[in-house]
């Protein structure tokens, strides 16, 4: 599994005059656009080509559009890449987009090796959202291959005055783990199984202050996690559970993650139709999310105790398979009527937020790509909130909307545990087919300990683009909430 190597990123004053390509932003309507151009790129511009950059700009059919990328002739031999950024005033979220589409953009490009980044990024929320979209939307997916291709390193340097190296810093280690998370998405699920998953997170946090334990089948059985077994056990390549822990001196609280981490989903027994299963390698999204956030807390040093969960099993048919109608016994004793096969991330995630809810903490947090219906509730960018606390909601939209990252809110409702009654265990895992993510989200409900805090984070609707990119978002997997996550954590500290 190949580590994420970020290209070099340094912070300039101003841009430097030799570079290969400079990054610039267009702003405005169509009718009144302006290029924010360095200075030396700007000088003797109109004398070179006979008329403005804008006038260029316009001729190669450029529109200030939020994250619409137009390469215009630059003087020297230099390329001149322009983003649009829309009429309003620039934002961090404006900015990270901008740069992303960009930095894309340059990838593709040949003899290219030094970027000049020159999008407005005078003020640490917008230094950190250009630096992060530029790692962000550098990210390509490499094929495998027999040949694979030398891809020469790109320099970017980003032009800001804002001194403070920790924002650059901080901005790497986030995108950093962003891109972990998607490689790991991205992988084909012969190559990414539970016990390659968990070696590939054992070695991810070597180094790290963090203590990571690898429950395996062995460890599953005696433990008690039914919801592992049953779900994993029609794969050969049987479940595991990863706990990850960061217990920094003086933390100011304690959080606990769970991620599902459904190395591939096929439905099981109730197997899913071709189309939907064709990405369901993704369906460990949220295991992905939470291990590499929490990498990038342990080396953000953020004072908070981090107790982190991976939940990874392969659903698959077989005649060791789980069915519809088994009870299972989940970690902790609660037993649970098996609705359907295909409803298997909330069955791992019990077994996690059981045994999650024992560390005592002051908050769990799970992330899955769990249902179908969130997706159709909230498209394909915005991932759903679940809290039965609206102190907790607030924290997390909080978080998410700090991180740059779209989320709402939706509801549980009474009536969705009702929907979870059964005549033969303690509850059914699923039911009915109206507001199934309501639904699901309160059967995790049950397995969280009452007196702690707990939200779910249903990133079906947002962990893998099956459009085309869009700003920062890569097709493919796309690590969303691991920014979000970073930020509760931070918004924990004392
Ligand atoms: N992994 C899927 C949910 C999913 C769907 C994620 C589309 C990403 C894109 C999940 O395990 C699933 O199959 N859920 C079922 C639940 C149902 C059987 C209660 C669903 O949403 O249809
Ligand atoms: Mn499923
Ligand atoms: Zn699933």
């Amino acid at each position: 599994m190949n580590p994420i190597t970020l290209p070099a990123l340094t912070r300039v004053k101003a841009a430097p005059a030799k570079t290969d390509v400079v990054i610039a932003a267009l702003t405005g309507d169509t009718d009144s656009t302006v290029a924010h151009v360095p200075a030396s790129v700007g000088k003797g511009y109109e004398r070179k080509f006979g008329q403005s950059i804008e006038e260029m700009a316009a001729t190669l059919g450029a529109k200030p559009k939020l994250g619409q990328v137009t390469v215009v002739p630059g003087l020297n031999r230099q390329r001149l890449v322009l983003v649009g950024l829309g009429s309003a005033d620039p934002s961090p979220r404006s900015v990270r987009k901008a740069a992303g589409a960009a930095a894309r953009a340059v990838v593709g490009m040949k003899e290219v090796r030094t970027v000049t980044v020159a999008l407005p990024a005078d003020e640490p929320e917008l230094l950190r959202a250009v630096v992060e979209g530029t790692l962000l939307g550098h990210y390509a997916y490499a094929p495998v291959t027999a040949e694979p291709e030398d891809q020469p390193a790109l320099d970017f340097s980003v032009v800001s005055t804002v001194a403070d190296k920790e924002i650059v810093e901080q901005a790497r280690i986030v995108a950093q783990a962003q891109l972990v998370a998607r490689e790991w998405v991205n992988l084909p699920p012969n190559l990414l199984y539970p016990e390659s998953f968990a070696g590939a997170a054992e070695d991810l946090l070597k180094g790290r202050k963090v203590k990571v334990e690898v429950l395996d089948e062995g460890d599953l059985v005696s433990g008690g996690f039914g919801g592992h077994m049953a779900v994993g056990g029609g794969s050969s390549q049987l479940p595991r559970l990863v706990r990850m822990s960061y217990a920094p001196p003086r933390a100011s609280a304690h959080l606990v993650l769970v991620g599902k981490g459904i190395t591939f989903d096929s439905g099981g027994l109730n197997l899913k139709p071709g189309e939907s299963m064709s990405t369901m390698r993704s369906d460990m999204a949220g295991a992905a999310a939470v291990i590499a956030a929490t990498n990038a807390i342990a080396e953000l040093g953020l004072k908070v105790r981090v107790t982190a969960y991976g939940c990874l099993a392969e659903n698959l048919p077989s005649d060791t398979a789980f069915r519809p109608s088994d009870v299972l016994t989940i970690y902790g004793g609660k037993t649970v009527e098996n609705y359907n096969t295909d409803a298997e991330g909330r069955l791992v995630l019990a077994d996690g937020l059981a045994r999650g809810s024992e560390d005592q903490p002051d908050l769990i947090v799970d992330v899955a790509t769990l249902t179908g219906a969130a997706m159709v509730a909230l498209g394909t960018q915005i991932f759903g909130v679940f809290s039965d606390s609206d102190e907790v909601a607030e924290r997390v939209l909080g978080a998410a909307e700090s991180a740059g990252e779209e989320a709402w809110r939706l509801p549980m409702g009474e009536w969705s545990a009702k929907a979870l009654e059964s005549k033969v265990a303690d509850l059914k895992s699923g039911g009915g087919r109206w507001g199934g993510a309501s639904i699901a989200a309160s059967f995790l409900r049950s397995f969280v300990d009452e007196k702690i805090d707990w939200a779910h984070l249903d990133i079906a609707p947002a962990g893998f683009n099956e459009g085309s990119a869009d700003g920062e978002i890569p097709v493919g997997g796309t690590g969303v909430a691991v920014r979000t996550l970073v930020e509760i954590a931070r918004s924990m500290q004392a």
